[in-house]
């Protein structure tokens, strides 16, 4: 609706549901030169409520079309999280061998039964379509897998693993994953399970996800775990992470140094506050692991000052592995794609950073807050602490800022702060305190700071793509200043500055 009093707070280009609530990604699959994005969906309202699975198609992730409904409630249940697989070889019957169907595996959550006091109202069960996912048809025999005792027991996310022929499910139950395998999609066997032993039983694990990446600085072939918590995360409420290990076709072995790292902290996918339940689209060509989120946090993301929808996905992220002095780390890279974003170029061709404040005039770009910055920053041989990068209105009252910092308590740190980046006051969660703050796992001289801005939406990328940092704010104008700025511990005057090696933004 053009009209809705809250539309000047939608994103440009990041995936927004047409009208009321949504929640996670589901059933992220390529199939004949579509991108498909299902996502929980409450269209008759903007909080959670009767879950279905929205649905739209892209070629290119960023250009969505909305398309009917995929799934309905039913007398079974909500259709909860879920995934996606191409049965290429028509393994579970469901389509032909000339017309092979594409496959959803999603968790039905019975409400009634969850009332009547049971702890088994959520199972697994199929769905599958034979016209590139127009419409689709629930399998007779759900569920597939029905509840094994344990009442948080969702989200499946299948894979074909080819090195063992086999399907093989994640999903979550309480505080663990466990793993199941099937020949055909509609028969499935208990593997594994993994968690006891892992860090952070804070809260409760939900969207996990297992996939193999190599290693790209040794060429060796690993498997990536990813898990959602909530709560527990990062810097608060819900977060996603990650473990680097192997697997054997039943069971995930973690490298242990992932888990027990030298700063204590596991491995998180973003540091952010809002980028949840995220997962990567099935069946990419070429290999490719692409990932998105949810980005909000379930501490407030029913409250935000939204009301015609709710919530937006994160940008679409490819995924690499790496051997580094941290152990083996995920890095993430914005799309290749996202570059047909850019209308004009703001090259910035100053040497330094410092000197006094910089303040850099965006209006011209007439992006309606949309901009992606590029920094890359030499930070030898100054006696500054910390930079900041600050979006703000023309004003500079109304901030969203990154930063990095030799400061402030915790050395060599990259934080966000949104304090002041418009209503904070509609959770007390959503603004405390305390800056989100993430590590800097490298110590190289030279610093990059990657930032994705969408009118209500930041998404950084520092270095090497590790760490992220996904933050959401509701300012009431659109940001149009970038004011960079150094400061240093000295006290005598200002520092001398780092200098600028790249910069560059784009509307
Ligand atoms: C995660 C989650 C999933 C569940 C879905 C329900 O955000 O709680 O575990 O399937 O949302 O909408």
């Amino acid at each position: 609706d053009a009209n809705a009093p809250d539309n000047h707070l939608r994103p440009n280009y990041h995936f927004t549901p047409p009208a009321g609530w949504m929640n996670d990604p589901n059933g992220m699959i390529y199939h004949e030169g579509e991108y498909h994005l299902f996502y929980q969906y409450y269209p008759d309202g903007n909080k959670w409520g009767p879950m279905h699975w929205g649905h739209a198609v892209s070629p290119d992730m960023i250009k969505w079309e909305h398309l009917p409904i995929a799934l309905y409630p039913d007398e079974k249940g909500y259709i909860f999280s879920g995934s996606a697989v191409f049965d290429w070889q028509n393994s579970s019957g469901l389509g032909t061998a000339d017309n092979p169907p594409l496959v959803a595996i999603y968790t039905y959550h019975d409400m009634a039964g969850e009332k009547a006091g049971r702890d088994d109202f959520q199972s697994q069960a199929i769905a599958f379509s034979t016209d590139k996912g127009r419409t689709w048809t629930k399998y007779d025999g759900n569920p597939v897998i029905p509840n094994r005792g344990v009442r948080d027991f969702r989200d499946p996310k299948v894979i074909w693993d080819a090195d063992h022929s086999q399907w093989v499910m994640v999903l979550a139950a309480q505080d663990r994953v466990q793993f199941f395998g099937s020949p055909n999609l509609t028969d499935w066997t208990f593997l594994s399970e993994f968690g006891e032993n892992a860090r952070n039983h804070s809260g409760v694990w939900e969207c996990p996800e297992l996939f193999p990446l190599t290693v790209m600085e040794t060429q060796d072939d690993a498997w990536v775990l990813t898990v959602s918590i909530n709560p527990g995360g990062a810097n608060g409420g819900s977060g996603t992470f990650y473990f680097p290990g192997d697997w054997d076709g039943k069971i995930f072995s973690p490298r242990r140094e992932a888990i027990f790292s030298p700063t204590d902290t596991v491995n998180w996918i973003d540091y952010g506050r809002d980028n949840y339940a995220g997962v990567t689209f099935s069946n990419a060509p070429d290999g490719r692991r692409t990932f998105m989120g949810w980005m909000s946090n379930w501490n407030y993301a029913q409250v935000v000052p939204t009301e015609s929808w709710r919530s937006a996905m994160t940008i679409p992220r490819d995924l690499s592995l790496h051997a580094t002095d941290f152990g083996t780390r995920l890095r993430q890279q914005p799309v290749e794609e996202l570059k047909k974003m850019r209308t004009k170029n703001l090259p910035l061709d100053f040497p330094r950073i410092g000197d006094g404040v910089t303040n850099i005039d965006l209006s011209e770009l007439g992006t309606n807050g949309a901009y992606e910055v590029d920094l890359t920053i030499d930070l030898v041989d100054s006696d500054a602490t910390e930079l900041n990068l600050t979006l703000s209105n023309k004003n500079g009252d109304v901030f969203y800022r990154i930063g990095y910092s030799r400061a402030r308590g915790v050395t060599n740190a990259f934080f966000t702060d949104r304090r002041q980046a418009g209503p904070t006051d509609f959770h007390e969660k959503f603004a405390p305190e305390s800056l989100t703050v993430a590590p800097r796992w490298s110590n190289d001289g030279e610093l990059r700071i990657h930032a994705y801005f969408d009118r209500t939406s930041a998404e950084t990328f520092f270095d090497e793509g590790d760490p992220v940092m996904t933050d959401i704010f509701f300012p009431e104008e659109p940001f149009t200043m970038l004011t960079l700025e150094v400061s240093g511990s000295s006290g005598e005057g200002m520092p001398e500055g780092w200098s600028l090696v790249k910069g560059d933004i784009w509307g």
